[in-house]
């Protein structure tokens, strides 16, 4: 039930392989964080083979977009970071969410022209960032990539104590 409320502090992003490969766009990317003080507590280096993006996007199989989804998500490493934000009472999932922008980029750069994705997503599939869309998905996500982290352990033992 905790899980079910906001604020929760923590959430997963990703940049993902295209602008993973480019130097330059990260560099910018983490600068850009760093002035929105984001607190990038874990990052790590990834690079899925297939049946790792298909357990990933499981809820997304089926789709028709889903075969090129995992290629773009296989064809080189990405980013993965564990997120949160400085003050426990924002939610940290709502503001990554509206940093990145929309998912698809054209409507981003209409939409939301100073949102990540507006600046560096270049197609519907290749749209550069990922970010969890509620707390029991950021757990989960959260999870995948740092498994059993000491940080969303606590984080969550804390809220389940406050019950
Ligand atoms: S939904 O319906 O809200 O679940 O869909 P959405 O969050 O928009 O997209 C889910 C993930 O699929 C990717 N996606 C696509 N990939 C390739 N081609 C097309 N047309 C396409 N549409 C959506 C999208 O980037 C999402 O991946 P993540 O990594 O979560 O951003």
């Amino acid at each position: 039930p905790i899980l079910d409320r906001p604020p929760f502090a923590l959430t997963l992003g990703l940049i993902k392989p295209d602008l993973y490969a480019d130097p330059n766009a990260v560099h910018a990317v983490f600068e850009r964080l760093r002035r929105d003080q984001w607190e990038v507590v874990r990052q790590r280096e990834v690079l899925f083979q297939p049946r790792d993006a298909g357990a990933f996007y499981a809820e997304h199989q089926g789709r028709f977009f889903f075969d090129r989804l995992v290629g773009y998500m296989t064809s080189g490493p990405f980013s993965a970071m564990l997120l949160r934000r400085p003050d426990p009472n924002k939610d940290a999932i709502t503001a990554w969410r509206a940093l990145i922008g929309p998912t698809h980029p054209v409507r981003a750069q209409v939409n939301q022209p100073q949102s990540l994705r507006a600046e560096f997503g270049l197609t519907d599939t290749r749209n550069s960032f990922h970010g969890s869309d509620a707390p029991e998905t950021a757990a989960r996500e959260i999870n995948f990539f740092f498994p059993q982290d000491p940080v969303l352990v606590e984080y969550l033992a804390h809220w389940r104590g406050a019950d």
